[in-house]
């Protein structure tokens, strides 16, 4: 063991291995197996960052950093990182790496207890990655099941919960096909390999799940702050067969009074399905078009898939200029792989070069200046049509430079599972310059780790069933934990047809999930909003519009989480750590921003009655605005009701359980106490100035707080200064509450001239005061006081007093 300044150096035989500390919490462990380490390079972890360090203390079987120690036994390079008060964070198991031909396997215990999450969109029926093997290869996955493995997206990274030294996160920097077993075969081994590339991965410490995803993402980077109308309602289908079909939807959407903020454009648009072409019959006019629903506040996004037609000598741009460029992936005999996808035969731009992540780049200009809002860039495993392996061959030829990477060629093996990545980075880096101000928006279907920097994901083509829909509640769940903070499924099912009853609960559901896009098959049952009738378009208007009320709280969660990397959508445990041993199924239960519990049956189909454990602190009813009565519960055995079904008064304790009573029209919501939440009046669009004063509603508890952040919501403006962030905070005094306003971060002026407060849980009159003026206020059913207070930007308190 020779120790370095930033960790140790381990020998042993023709085995190498290095363990360092990136910082005090994150350390990194790269091993070879003939004498020399891997190549220093990642598409995942930038440069700056891998290069960062800390000092550590040298310690005879290993070193300590001011959060960490890390033990070595020479004799089997096994190693265990505990807490600096001696837990056990992670321990290798015996025989910790292994090799087999070019192929490593490595081994770490797996505790009883200890729970894992994260590694992207996987499958399965719990959000829980415990008992069940996956591997992660990019797979075209139409239809998949519930168990089906891989699908669309390869990120090497899970988070073990519920351990003796708190959370910990693995992140596996290997590009090949890897693959994870979590205590499957042996249910006391984790065990992980790949059959090629580097042994370089990542260890990092919490103790919380939240400081695990914190610093995940500050080794792969984070989501940039949207634009404000990604967070709005999204209308897709594959089918949109024409210009004037899009302005019908987008007419309807209007007199139907639902809000929305973006129609996608699928294929279609498209002259027989050849990317970066439009229909001159069907979709004549794109700019026009664009201008046409723009009236009525409503963006575009066109698809652009990364298959080129190929289509020599036909006047065909794409691959014109692609192919003078050199920028298609090659065969091994030095020929253009040319392959079947939606246009017919294809080419595959190379997306590791530099040039050619340029050259796609530029391919966006007329789409951009037609005024499309933002792109979707699809089938990027890449898919390939026609084939058993529904990609393209393994010895097909890329080229590599930057990143890191010495100036080589790779085999396809090698390059597959970060191709969608590259295809999302190449077309965010083209938008960047084509509209240097914009926030550039790009969806991708395929990703790696560190893909959630070029922007948001989805989780590819589901089915209409009440097992989609469960699953992906933890599909998003897991997403977040692996970086991206912006997933979302198809609302309804892609494939197939929802009932009107899944649809609605669909709608409901997603509502509280980061990306809230309604998507579906061609020539299957239409899955638009009103297609069921009055009554459940109803009830799906109401969670749009609840939505939009609430932009203001998932604004303020967009800044957040692309300044910190905390995911919008959450599983309980993130905000509340006890949560793990929670004595309810708590498998579809998730928090939108740790302050909104949103609890959807657990049976999403099931008529049966179900509980929810709310974690300890008090909680209010999100509709009835009644704080939530219960009885501490790990084993009550007589559930009580929640405030929606009228609650009996007991005493808040620990976990508290309540009964809810599946009602279609109806999903359980909950505040936490003290929380300040910001809601706004109702637009039908971002693009509307909402009219009215702010709304804070305020829930008295611990540590009760809000942020306000605000910007023009869609240039880069904010970076310089042209925002507004603002923190709120309540007290409760001896004689009432005390709302305290902080100083403004930032320049921006908001919409809102006044501040409209209901105060939660207030019963009789009050005496309130704001900047030394009493204030009228009027007290309402269900014990909420209201008043409207000026805006203000600087230092204020506001004071409620009982009379
Ligand atoms: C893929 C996508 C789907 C899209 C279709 C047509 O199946 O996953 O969302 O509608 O291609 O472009």
């Amino acid at each position: 063991m020779v120790p370095v300044s930033d960790g140790v150096e381990l020998h042993q035989g023709p085995i190498v291995m290095k363990v360092t500390a990136l910082t005090n919490d994150i350390v990194r462990v790269r091993i070879g197996r003939n004498g020399t380490l891997p190549e220093d390079a990642s598409w995942a972890v930038p440069a700056d960052v891998r290069g960062e360090h800390v000092s550590v203390t040298a310690a005879p079987d290993g070193f300590a950093t001011a959060d960490l120690r890390v033990r070595f036994d020479p004799g089997t390079l096994r190693m265990t990182m505990v807490t600096a008060d001696g837990h056990v964070i992670v321990r290798d198991a015996p025989d910790p790496v292994s090799f087999s031909g070019t192929s490593f396997t490595l081994r770490r215990e797996a505790p009883q207890g200890e729970s894992y999450f994260a590694l992207g969109d996987k499958t399965g029926s719990s959000a829980d990655r415990r008992g069940r093997t996956f591997v992660d290869w990019n797979t075209d996955a139409f239809g998949f099941s519930s168990s089906d493995d891989p699908i669309y997206k390869s990120i090497p990274f899970f988070i073990g919960v519920g351990g003796d030294g708190g959370s910990y996160g693995l992140f596996l920097d290997n590009t090949w096909r890897s693959w994870f077993d979590f205590a499957h075969l042996d249910p006391k081994t984790l065990v992980m390999g790949a059959p090629d590339g580097p042994i370089d991965y990542y260890l990092i410490a919490g103790p919380s799940t939240a400081q695990v995803v914190r610093r995940y993402t500050d080794l792969t980077g984070r989501t940039p702050l949207p634009p404000m109308w990604a967070l709005g309602y999204q209308q897709s289908r594959y089918s949109y067969m024409s210009a004037d079909e899009v302005r019908q939807i987008a007419r309807r959407l209007r007199d139907e009074k639902m809000p929305t903020d973006v129609i996608w454009l699928d294929i279609d648009y498209q002259d027989r399905n050849r990317p970066f072409t439009t229909n001159p019959t069907t979709f004549p006019d794109l700019k026009k078009l664009v201008g046409d629903v723009g009236k009525d506040g409503i963006r575009l996004i066109a698809i652009t898939d990364l298959h080129i037609a190929n289509l020599p000598n036909q006047g065909y741009a794409p691959y014109d200029s692609g192919t003078a460029g050199n920028h298609f992936v090659h065969r091994p005999d030095g020929s253009v792989y040319v392959a079947p996808v939606w246009p017919g035969p294809s080419v595959f731009p190379d997306f590791t070069t530099v040039a050619a992540r340029q050259w796609w780049g530029t391919l966006f200009k007329g789409l951009a200046s037609d005024g499309i809002a933002g792109f979707w860039n699809d089938m990027n495993e890449p898919a390939v049509f026609d084939t058993p392996t529904k990609t393209m061959p393994l010895d097909n030829v890329h080229r590599i430079d930057g990143d890191g990477f010495a100036s080589r060629t790779a085999p396809h093996t090698e390059i597959h599972n970060v191709y969608g990545m590259e295809n999302a980075r190449a077309t965010v880096e083209g938008l960047e310059t084509l509209r240097p101000d914009e926030r550039p928006f790009v969806m991708t279907r395929a990703s790696y780790a560190g893909g959630q920097r070029y922007g948001v994901t989805w989780t590819g083509d589901n089915s209409s069933t009440w097992d989609h829909l469960r699953l992906s509640v933890h599909q998003l769940l897991n997403l977040g934990l692996s970086g991206f903070a912006y997933s979302g499924s198809d609302v309804g099912g892609f494939a197939g047809g929802p009932s009107a009853d899944l649809l609605t609960r669909w709608f409901e559901i997603a509502a509280f999930t980061p990306i809230f896009r309604d998507h579906s098959a061609k020539d299957t049952p239409r899955a638009e909003p009103w297609v069921d009738g009055a009554d459940q378009l109803a009830i799906r208007r109401r969670y749009v519009e609840e939505r939009y009320r609430l932009l203001p709280y998932i604004y303020a969660l967009a800044d957040q989480s692309a300044r910190v990397g905390d995911p919008l959508m959450r599983p309980l445990f993130y905000d509340y750590p006890s949560a793990i041993h929670a004595s309810c199924n708590q498998d579809m239960t998730f928090t939108l921003g740790g302050k909104l519990l949103v609890a959807p049956p657990s049976n999403p189909e099931s008529p049966q009655p179900y509980d929810v454990c709310l974690p300890t602190g008090g909680w209010f009813d999100y509709w009835t605005g009644l704080p939530v009565q219960g009885e501490a519960s790990v084993n009550a055995d007589a559930p009580i009701q929640s405030a929606t079904q009228a609650a009996l008064p007991r005493p808040t304790q620990a976990e508290v359980k309540i009964q809810e009573v599946p009602r279609l029209d109806l999903l359980p919501v909950f505040v936490r106490a003290g929380t300040i939440l910001p809601r706004q009046p109702l637009v039908q669009s971002t693009s509307e100035t909402p009219d009215g004063p702010l709304e804070l509603d305020v829930y008295p508890g611990d540590g009760c707080s809000g942020m306000l952040y605000l910007d023009d919501g869609h240039s880069l403006g904010y970076t310089r200064g042209d925002f507004l962030r603002q923190e709120v905070r309540c007290t409760v005094t001896p004689d009432g509450v005390s709302l305290h306003f902080l100083a403004r971060e930032g320049r921006y002026a908001p919409w809102w001239h006044a501040i409209a407060v209901t105060l939660h849980g207030w019963k009789g009159g009050a005496h309130v005061m704001a900047n030394g003026k009493q204030v009228a206020a009027e007290t309402k059913s269900g014990d909420q006081l209201s008043f409207t207070v000026p805006d203000s930007e600087n230092d204020s308190i506001v004071t409620v007093n009982r009379h």
